[in-house]
């Protein structure tokens, strides 16, 4: 339900009184609107009161912290995202995105602030040991992400063997219920699956093919005021160990 809606407001007429951004009076911003895809947990999620959490929330209102700015965060979805980031409906987007060189060909991103990986989630009783052995199964993975990149290059780009889902959980879900054999994500959001579903029988494959992925904050090409300011609250999370501490890891440069 919640992704028809977003999906409505997305597409619910364009904005032209330009960012949504908040000034003071010496047009310094003050308040800037988020976008997510919170469907991505333990990164982004809604917890049981209705909130939109998660390891990456923490981490832009980290940086928000140290910015003195104030964040309001809206529940987009993860296709509508992109295009709610060009229309101004968003400053920008925080959603495990990777910095890919075909999005910033259309988006700008910020300094990478986590590192990432594919992981492949198959039944236990699978007989898949590599993303080569994926070749000729069927692979769920969340539609335009890396992982569905990534399967479409192993499988062909029109292989009707892949299962393309609107969120990961629905991914996973047609993994489960036997309408794929696999399903690939990042690994953060397969491992947080397995951790929350102790009795589903399923395991892990990891494979050196998939190359490390890092995330970064997506704003609309050409606003470097958003993007410079939010370079500068990762800068500073970076360097007062803000963000080491909430992502559980120190990021190599
Ligand atoms: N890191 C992957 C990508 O950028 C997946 C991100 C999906 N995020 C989400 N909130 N659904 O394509």
């Amino acid at each position: 339900m919640m992704g028809i809606s977003a999906l409505l407001f997305a597409c619910g007429g364009s904005k032209d009184e330009g960012t949504t951004a908040e000034k003071s009076g010496n047009s310094e911003i003050t308040k800037l609107v988020a976008g997510t895809d919170a469907t991505y947990a333990p990164m982004e999620y809604i917890d049981e009161s209705g909130e939109i959490v998660g390891i990456n929330i923490d981490i832009v209102k980290a940086i928000a912290e140290e910015l003195g700015i104030e964040i309001e965060f809206k529940n987009i979805g993860w296709e509508p995202l992109f295009p709610a980031v060009d229309n101004e409906e968003v400053d920008f987007a925080v959603s495990s995105i990777t910095i890919t060189e075909e999005r910033e060909e259309s988006y700008d991103f910020t300094e990478p602030y986590y590192v990432a990986n594919q992981l492949i989630l198959v039944p236990e009783d699978s007989d898949v040991e590599s993303f080569a052995d994926l070749k000729d199964k069927k692979v769920s993975a969340q539609i335009n992400t890396t992982g569905h990149i990534a399967v479409k290059k192993l499988l062909g780009e029109t292989s009707t063997n892949i299962v393309a889902a609107e969120t990961m959980p629905l991914a996973i879900s047609e993994m489960i219920n036997g309408n794929a054999d696999a399903s690939v994500g990042d690994n953060s959001t397969v491992n947080e699956y397995i951790k929350n579903n102790p009795n589903v029988e399923v395991k892990t494959i990891e494979d050196d093919e998939f190359e490390k992925e890092y995330y970064g904050l997506m704003v609309k090409k050409g606003n470097s005021e958003v993007l410079q300011l939010l370079n500068e609250g990762i800068k500073k999370i970076k360097e007062n160990g803000k963000l080491a501490e909430i992502s559980g890891f120190e990021m190599e440069e």
